[in-house]
């Protein structure tokens, strides 16, 4: 079976091709983070407006690509939620279009489920029950993920999402918005033991708290401004990047020890990054666990992701009328 998938929930404008939930025919992701970054950070405004721009061009290209015409897909897939309105309502609206002109089943994905099944992509052999760390510029969760289309959520941030902390992290050694994978990059050649950072408290075993991790490095930056000192920036990036990775282990390791799940996978744009990729590759191994990460590319947003989960979910019987609408927000465990 194949889906035609749109993503437009933030600054990505994406279509795809996928067959079978698994095998990505096309993916066009045209990205507008350079002109979101004059502001510092996504303006929504203009989110919505480029992805009325061009998401008939993106949408032709992926079907061009897959040499597939719109006659031949068996339904489509779209990111009905969360993310920011303006721009879901883009992707929401173009999908019911096509759906109503095409005579095709409609399918509403949602964001966070897609990102956990890029890795069904990335790994063909996995399969539910798994556990998840999913961590991405909005949302940051600890999933059990019982089925296809069910889950339980074991843990999430009690503030900000970690990929938040990342661009904040980057804006304060000057780094230009999203900072997370700059971030990433400099800390490579950075000292991990040169800022010590503090490790955050939370009232739940598997929840996470990043604001005050945030506000220590802003603080950092700060008093070395005041003194007339220079932060070393590739030192505090490994010093962050290091504390950040050892803490969403650490949640998962006891996530995985409790429920005695012996496969999990990491998801969501954070999911790039090497240090916590390193770090979840280890303790894995150490553990004897089975470790599933997506390729880097099925990292970020995409749309193959949201074709992925569009399979399950109409195989599922989870498909919309054309009654459908956005949702900014949305828990993983709630259906449409
Ligand atoms: O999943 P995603 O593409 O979009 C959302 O659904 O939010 O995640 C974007 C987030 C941004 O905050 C970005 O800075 C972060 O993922 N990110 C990274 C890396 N690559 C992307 N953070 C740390 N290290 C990376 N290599
Ligand atoms: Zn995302």
């Amino acid at each position: 079976m194949k889906l035609l998938s749109i993503e437009s929930s933030c600054d990505e404008t994406a279509a795809a091709v996928v067959e079978d939930g698994r095998r990505v025919l096309s993916s066009v992701i045209d990205s507008q983070v350079r002109e979101h970054q004059i502001y510092g950070g996504v303006v929504p405004e203009i989110a919505s407006r480029r992805h009325t721009e061009n998401i008939v061009q993106v949408t032709r290209l992926a079907l061009a690509e897959a040499g597939a015409a719109l006659a031949e897909v068996d339904a489509i897939a779209v990111t009905a939620a969360p993310g920011l309105i303006g721009a879901v309502l883009v992707g929401v609206n173009f999908a019911k279009g096509l759906a109503l002109a095409a005579g095709k089943p409609l399918v509403p994905v949602h964001h966070i489920r897609g990102h956990v099944a890029a890795n069904y992509i990335t790994h063909p052999e996995l399969t539910p029950p798994f556990l998840c760390l999913i961590v991405s510029g909005g949302h940051s969760h600890i999933v059990q993920v019982e089925d296809y289309t069910t889950y339980r959520i074991l843990g999430r941030t009690q503030d900000d999402a970690a990929g938040e902390a990342f661009d904040k992290a980057a804006r304060s050694v000057g780094l230009p918005y999203p900072g997370g994978v700059a971030l990433d990059r400099i800390s490579r050649d950075g000292n991990p033991e040169r800022y010590p950072l503090p490790t955050p408290h939370t009232a739940g075993k598997y929840d996470f708290s990043f604001s005050g991790l945030k506000t220590a490095v802003i603080n950092l930056s700060h008093n070395a401004a005041q003194k007339g000192e220079a932060l070393a920036p590739e030192d505090l990036a490994a010093s962050f990047c290091r504390k950040v990775s050892g803490i969403l282990w650490d949640k998962l390791e006891a996530a995985a020890r409790d429920t005695g799940e012996r496969r999990v996978a990491i998801a969501g744009g954070v999911s790039a990054n090497s240090w916590l990729r390193e770090r979840v590759e280890q303790g894995c191994q150490e553990n004897g666990w089975q470790l599933y990460m997506p390729e880097l590319p099925l990292c970020g947003d995409n749309a193959a992701m949201i074709g992925a989960q569009g399979y399950y979910e109409l195989l599922a019987g989870n498909t919309a009328g054309m009654d459908l609408n956005g949702r900014p927000y949305m828990e993983i465990d709630s259906g449409f």
